[in-house]
């Protein structure tokens, strides 16, 4: 156990964003510091705000460059913050009688307090309940809620509907330094799809959290409910040759760059600052990506030595990405790091192509390592780097690897790999 001297003797910070928001703003960092969160990431990660950016840059781009430009940032479906925009909503809500929206409280995860209507009463309800009545700056109101259009059509495989994880690393907004990483993973649901109105309520069907399949009566612990993006790749490859599924992938890249073009005006840029955010995506039949949220902190709890490594290949390929040895200082941002791709230097990165994909996202093969020394998964690490490393607490039940590999093959299952806590 280390003692620190002060409240800022470390050298780099793995922050939650509670500590960012109360204690960021009244500490003096020195140069070679480092933390983990922008000081209001939550532009992009709370729902409510990513839709007010969004619908802003549209807007932007629509004066500046015309429709067919602004178009290229509809990859957020239609939404509304409830309660201030109930009315424009309703009337949105007229011109598609019928049509299902999902509401989401705009400050939570996990697929908490989420719920799907396809009723105007049921939100009145919802509002004459005022949901959960929380505190806010200016007294007591209903808790913010964001209400989207319902992606009724995903892209299904064995009839089970999935969306991707992500993970995006952003070294600094001016410029904005956008690095991808390859490797990545979908999260299926443990109950087949479907539209029917007696089953809109039934979360195992339209949520796909793992917190939420998790508890799914049909939820299998050992094979958990996940692919990894490379999986993935493959098998939309082999239904739809490789030509359309990297103009798919591509797209993914270029929504996660738009998104973040989107907020970086507003983001307060800060040299002493990186983030790792979770992009959740949802891909529908027609093969488009839609961007569904940004996590400021995905989860990096692991239940099984395969999640464990994963995560552990993403948070190494950062550190190596951050360089808080300075070996890179005051050179151009390398093109990749491990995992990651650059993807965005003040502009969109040429790379040498080295593969017959153009993009390079779900094209992770990891390069053998040396073994690490006789430490097991389930043990804990010390600190990674710096003096202050706060981890998520490793799992208790050590999986094997050989229950987490996961082949086109073993479809019928969907998926042996891993199952997670956190924001999933
Ligand atoms: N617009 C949408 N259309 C279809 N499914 C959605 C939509 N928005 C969310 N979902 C489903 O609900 C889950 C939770 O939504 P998300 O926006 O990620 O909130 P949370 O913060 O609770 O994870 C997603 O993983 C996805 O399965
Ligand atoms: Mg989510």
């Amino acid at each position: 156990m280390m003692t620190l001297r002060s409240d800022t003797d470390w050298d780099f910070y793995w922050a939650d964003v509670h500590w960012v928001h109360e204690t960021f703003d009244h500490v003096y960092l020195q140069e070679h510091q480092r933390i983990n969160h922008f000081r209001n990431h939550y532009e992009l990660t709370r729902k409510d705000l990513l839709v007010k950016n969004l619908k802003r840059m549209i807007k932007h781009i629509h004066r500046s460059h015309g429709p067919t430009e602004s178009a290229l940032f509809n990859f957020l479906s239609t939404s509304y913050v409830l309660p201030a925009e109930h009315a424009l909503f309703q009337e949105e809500f007229k011109r598609n009688p019928g049509g299902v929206w999902i509401m989401k409280p705009v400050g939570k995860a996990q697929g908490k307090g989420i719920f799907l209507i396809n009723r105007m009463s049921q939100v009145s309800g919802w509002k004459v309940k005022g949901g959960r009545r929380v505190r806010q700056d200016d007294g007591e109101g209903p808790e913010a809620y964001i209400v989207q259009r319902y992606i009724e059509n995903p892209y299904l495989i064995g009839g089970k509907k999935f969306d991707i994880r992500a993970y995006v690393l952003v070294t600094s907004y001016y410029p904005l330094v956008i690095y991808i990483h390859r490797n990545g993973f979908c999260r299926f649901s443990s109950t087949q799809f479907s539209m029917q109105s007696k089953d809109i309520g039934n979360m195992y069907i339209h949520a796909t959290n793992v917190s939420i399949q998790k508890t799914a009566p049909n939820y299998a612990p050992t094979r958990g409910c996940k692919w990894l993006l490379r999986n993935l790749k493959q098998h939309l490859c082999s239904k739809h040759g490789q030509e359309s599924v990297d103009a798919l992938f591509t797209e993914m890249e270029a929504l996660v760059v738009r998104s973040l073009m989107s907020v970086q005006k507003v983001m307060i840029n800060d040299k002493h600052c990186f983030e790792v955010y979770g992009y959740d995506i949802l891909i529908d039949k027609n093969l488009k990506p839609w961007l569904l949220e940004v996590n400021a902190s995905p989860s990096l709890t692991a239940e099984t030595q395969f999640d464990y490594d994963l995560k552990h290949q993403v948070l190494q390929d950062m550190f190596d990405v951050i360089d808080l040895e300075r070996r890179h200082a005051g050179k151009p941002p390398r093109t990749r790091v491990g995992g990651f791709d650059l993807v965005y230097n003040d502009g969109p990165v040429k790379h040498e192509r080295t593969s017959s994909y153009a993009s390079y996202l779900g094209c992770y093969h990891p390069i053998p390592r040396a073994p690490r020394t006789k430490r097991r998964f389930g043990e804990r690490s010390g600190p990674t780097a710096g003096n202050v490393l706060q981890t998520s607490r490793p799992p208790a039940t050590p999986l094997t690897s050989s229950t987490a590999s996961l082949t086109i093959e073993s479809l019928s299952n969907l998926g042996s790999t891993v199952s997670l806590n956190g924001r999933q």
